[in-house]
């Protein structure tokens, strides 16, 4: 069983039970609800980041100068770290999968905005995505910062776990977010992107009485683990 922390926002730990550590959308020391730094993290194998917004991106760079992490992204976040001397690097792109020792990662499309956040990150900018991972035999899709958008029905009923937006604003709402839970039918649902500022504040226990019975909905406080 793969164990799971939520960082807030939009970052999440993930550890297999073959014992790789992956963090997924790095974003701690300027992130309001995160529980841990930069400074915390010792030991990671694989950093997967969905799109290169500050709030994603930001601490991607300084884990995998600190750890040697291989840094796993589109061509263009994966460029542009290259240019910041980071070395442990694994260009990908949307539509396109990939084994890993962890298990397997697949890009998918988000509707989101394109920005490589960084200095001298002027000329890069990405296609935002998801990624869909495979391990441990089970599932999970993080969504990435997105709209709803129908290509979520092709992953109905292939989705364990789902990490979903919720708030509003910069990506999904609520709302919206049910009807993805409606289009993808996965076994769980857990809320992310909310709370981290004013502008996203949401009830993720609102949120899990609205999916109702279409999906088991966790919600999880910063820094608390889950095993699926
Ligand atoms: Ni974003
Ligand atoms: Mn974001």
């Amino acid at each position: 069983m793969a164990q799971l922390t939520w960082h807030g926002h939009a970052t999440f730990g993930l550890k297999t039970d073959s014992g790789h550590r992956v963090i997924i959308d790095p974003f701690l020391d300027d992130n309001p609800r995160c529980d841990v730094s930069v400074e915390d993290i010792d030991e990671l194998d694989f950093i997967l980041c969905t799109h290169g917004h500050e709030d994603h991106f930001a601490d991607a760079i300084p884990l995998a100068k600190k750890t040697g992490a291989m840094l796993i992204s589109t061509y263009e976040i994966v460029s542009y770290a290259g240019t910041q001397g980071v070395q442990n690097l694994h260009p990908m792109h949307i539509g396109g999968g990939h084994r890993f020792p962890f298990g397997h990662a697949k890009m998918t499309p988000a509707l989101h905005g394109g920005q490589v956040a960084g200095e001298g990150a002027g000329p890069y900018t990405t296609m935002p995505g998801g990624f869909l991972l495979d391990m441990d035999g089970k599932r999970l899709y993080h969504a990435g910062d997105t709209a709803l958008i129908v290509d979520m029905q092709l992953l109905r009923g292939r989705v364990d776990v789902a990490l979903l937006p919720i708030g509003d604003n910069f990506t999904m709402g609520p709302e919206d977010a049910v009807r993805a839970v409606e289009f993808i039918e996965p076994g769980v649902v857990i809320p992310m992107h909310y709370g981290t500022w004013e502008v996203i504040d949401q009830d993720p226990h609102a949120f899990a009485d609205a999916v109702g019975d279409r999906a088991r909905t966790v919600v999880l406080e910063p820094g608390a683990t889950w095993e699926f």
